[in-house]
C-alpha cells in the first residue's frame, strides 16, 4: 500500500467529492496527440479515480463531464464526445457492477443526443441497485441553468398553490435543484492549473473545501486523489464558527 494511502483516516473520508475534470485537451497538444485521444484518456482516467473513490468508501463522486457551454464547441469535438459517452457506457457497465457503483446523471439531459440518452438510461437503469458509491456524470450541465430551473419550479407549485412563499427555505430549494437527495460535496477537485469554478454546482459547494492540482486530468491517478484527500483532512471546516465551538 502507498504511504500516501495508509496516512488516510478511513472516520474522516469525504462522503461527497465533485471534480472538475479538465486538461484532456492540453494533455493531447503536449503529447502531439488529437483532442479526441486527450478526452479517450479521460475516460480512462475517470474509470480509474472512480474505482479507487469506491475502494476509500466515498459515497458520491460527482464529476464535470460536459457543461452547458461545452456545446460552443466545433461540431467535430462535440460529435467525438457524444460517440465517446456512448462507447464508454455500454464499456464500462461492467465496472460499475463489479465495484457496486450505482450511475446518475444531472444536467440538461433532454438536449444531449437520443442514442445518449437512451445508453445513459439503460446503465442508470441496470445499476440502480449499487450501494456502494453513486457516480453523478453532470453532463449539458450549467449550474445557472440549474438554479433557474429550480426557481421556476418553486415558482409553478406557489402559482398552483401547493407552496407557500413563506415556506421557500434551503431545504425547499435545495429539493428542486438537480442534486436533489444528494448531499453536498465536501470537497471538489480541479486539475490543469485552472482557479475557476466555471458554472459548477454553485449552490451546492457554499462551503466545500476545494483542492486545485496543476495535474492535467488524464495524468490524475489514484497517488493525486489520496494528496487531495490527505489534503482536505488537514483542514479544519468550521462552517462559520470558531475553533473552540467545533471541539466542543
Ligand atoms: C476538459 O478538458 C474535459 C472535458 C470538456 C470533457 C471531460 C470528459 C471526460 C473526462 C470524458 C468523459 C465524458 C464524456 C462526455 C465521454 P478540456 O478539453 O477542456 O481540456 P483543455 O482545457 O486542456 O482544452
Amino acid at each position: 500500500m502507498s504511504s500516501r494511502k495508509e496516512q488516510i483516516q478511513a472516520d474522516r473520508i469525504p462522503k461527497h467529492v465533485a471534480i472538475i475534470m479538465d486538461g484532456n485537451g492540453r494533455w493531447a497538444k503536449k503529447k502531439g496527440y488529437l483532442r479526441s485521444l486527450g478526452h479517450e484518456n479521460g475516460v480512462d482516467a475517470l474509470r480509474n479515480i472512480a474505482t479507487a473513490s469506491a475502494k476509500l468508501n466515498i459515497e458520491y463522486l460527482t464529476v464535470y463531464a460536459f457543461s452547458s457551454e461545452n456545446w460552443n464547441r466545433p461540431q467535430r469535438e462535440v460529435n467525438a464526445l457524444m460517440a465517446l459517452l456512448v462507447t464508454s457506457l455500454k464499456k464500462e457497465l461492467k465496472t460499475l457492477m463489479d465495484n457496486k457503483i450505482r450511475l446518475n446523471a444531472i444536467g440538461n439531459l433532454a438536449s444531449l443526443p437520443d442514442k445518449c440518452q437512451q445508453e445513459l438510461d439503460e446503465v442508470i437503469l441496470k445499476t440502480r441497485e449499487n450501494d456502494h458509491m453513486m457516480l453523478t456524470l453532470a453532463l449539458s450541465y450549467g449550474s445557472k441553468e440549474e438554479i433557474l430551473e429550480a426557481t421556476k419550479s418553486i415558482a409553478q407549485q406557489v402559482k398552483e398553490g401547493n407552496l407557500a412563499v413563506e415556506d421557500i427555505d434551503e431545504v425547499t430549494f435545495t429539493q428542486n435543484l438537480y442534486t436533489s437527495g444528494i448531499p453536498d460535496p465536501d470537497l471538489l477537485i480541479r486539475t490543469s492549473n485552472e482557479y475557476r469554478i466555471s458554472n459548477y454546482l454553485l449552490w451546492q459547494i457554499a462551503y466545500s473545501e476545494l483542492y486545485f492540482t496543476p495535474k492535467l486530468w488524464p495524468e490524475f491517478k489514484d497517488e493525486d486523489l489520496y494528496e487531495a484527500i490527505l489534503n482536505y483532512q488537514k483542514r479544519e471546516r468550521r462552517f462559520g464558527k470558531i475553533s473552540e465551538q467545533l471541539n466542543s
